[in-house]
């Protein structure tokens, strides 16, 4: 989608102000009575006046896989998948029909119509009945695992293994491993759902679902870098264009991943409780960056360039040199970020909130992000607040044209 575009989609969302402001919530002496706020909607799930339309679709086709470079969504729903049939041919069969699937799914379309013969489940599981695409993309990617579990030794690449074990990670053996990834984004959080459940659904004799996790994003003005769930704008040095995405992210040698690139996802658990009781100034040297503007520190620009070697007039470093981005900037790679946040109750032994980071990131070989982990390793002031508890790679294929399928490639 052109930015021209996915600004306009931007400027039909209804702002929460707005819709405050609509429902008499703003301003002096606003009550809320059993009939005053209601009076202007058909009913409290029906303003029509302000629908956000989320008909704009985003193509399943095209040189890569979307959900990658597309702006990034709302709302993400990530599964991780094992692999339960041997049979490269069976499992060739269920990516074709995942490719059927979820062309028919980004653009709005139920997965099958409705039956006649009502005495039968329903193929599509109807959740989505009426509703608009939202934005939705569809990510397939594999895991070294799945070359080893469908015998395709021919197909291996020196540098896809799993990754190795990083300092202070402590990954649970639940949120590691599995065969097969699919990452579902949209703007709505059942539209991404829908997608999953209905493609789980298609390959339920051949897989089984290891883990999943929804994650979200604030719905905003879209101009503005989304903050993340320690208030902080996270997102602003990523690739900005196609020359970006070229040098970063794609991969470019001549074999089945072509047009793919290499997913790295982590699952990280935000201490939110101990980041609440720390003071704003050590907040704020934990990124070197300020939290309100997300400027760096010395700079007032969010988007400031930043020369980590810059000193202050008291001859030290202005980014403090154990803070997170002075740590990622160090490793002098680059990888494309597109996290979500996630919450998912509370933590059963320690009674806190379970909420975190969904980490997702995209490279074109995986030592860059090794590199960035290895040089935030033990140092990273942030380690004081997160803990690593899920990991994963995956190989996420370039895009099809009309009439291929996902990953053909790989099979042929
Ligand atoms: C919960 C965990 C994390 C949080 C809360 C977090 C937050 C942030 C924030 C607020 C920024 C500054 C704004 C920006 O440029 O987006 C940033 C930058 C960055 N982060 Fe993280 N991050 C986390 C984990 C990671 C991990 C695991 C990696 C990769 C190994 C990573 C790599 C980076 C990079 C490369 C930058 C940009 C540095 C630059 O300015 O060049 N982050 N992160």
């Amino acid at each position: 989608m052109s930015d021209e575009n996915n600004k306009k989609w931007f400027d039909k969302k209804i702002s929460r102000r707005d819709f405050l402001k609509k429902a008499g919530m703003v301003g002096a002496g606003a009550a809320i009575g059993a009939s005053g706020a209601g009076a202007i909607f058909a009913n409290m799930f029906n303003d029509k006046a302000n629908q956000v339309v989320g008909d704009e679709k985003i193509s399943f086709y095209g040189q890569h896989q979307s959900g990658i470079a597309t702006p990034v969504q709302k709302n993400v729903y990530f599964a991780v998948l094992d692999l339960h049939s041997l049979s490269k041919e069976e499992i060739k069969q269920m990516f074709k029909d995942w490719t059927d699937y979820s062309q028919k799914l980004m653009k709005g379309e139920l997965v099958a119509p409705e039956l006649k013969n009502h005495l039968v489940p329903p193929i599509d599981t109807g959740e989505t009945v009426g509703l608009n695409p939202y934005r939705l993309t569809l990510t397939f990617g594999i895991s070294p695992s799945f070359l080893d579990k469908l015998k395709l030794d021919n197909k291996k690449l020196d540098e896809f293994k799993d990754l190795p074990h990083f300092p202070r990670d402590q990954i649970k053996d639940k949120y590691k491993g599995g065969d097969i990834c699919i990452q579902a984004c949209a703007d709505d959080a059942q539209v991404a759902f829908h997608a999953v459940r209905n493609l789980v659904r298609k390959g339920r004799a051949l897989i089984t679902l290891k883990w999943t996790q929804a994650g979200f994003l604030p719905i905003g003005n879209g101009k503005e870098t989304p903050r993340n769930l320690f208030g902080f704008k996270d997102g602003t040095e990523n690739p900005k264009n196609n020359n970006d995405f070229k040098n970063v992210v794609w991969y470019d040698k001549n074999n089945w991943l072509k047009d793919g690139t290499y997913m790295i996802v982590r699952r990280i658990q935000m201490h939110l409780e101990t980041w609440d009781r720390t003071n704003l100034q050590e907040q704020e040297n934990t990124f070197g960056r300020y939290k309100e503007s997300g400027a760096p520190f010395g700079e007032t620009d969010e988007f400031a360039t930043i020369d980590i070697n810059k000193k202050g007039p008291d001859g030290k470093p202005i980014l403090p040199i154990d803070s997170h981005v002075y740590l990622a900037k160090k490793a002098e790679v680059k990888i494309a970020r597109r996290a979500f946040s996630y919450s998912n109750g509370i933590d059963e032994v320690s009674g806190q909130f379970d909420a975190g980071l969904l980490f997702i990131c995209f490279q074109k070989h995986p030592d860059q992000f090794i590199k960035i982990q290895n040089s935030l390793g033990n140092d990273d002031k942030l380690n004081e607040y997160i803990t690593h508890v899920g990991t994963g790679i995956f190989a996420c294929f370039g895009g099809i044209k009309e009439g291929e399928y996902i990953g053909q490639k790989l099979f042929e």
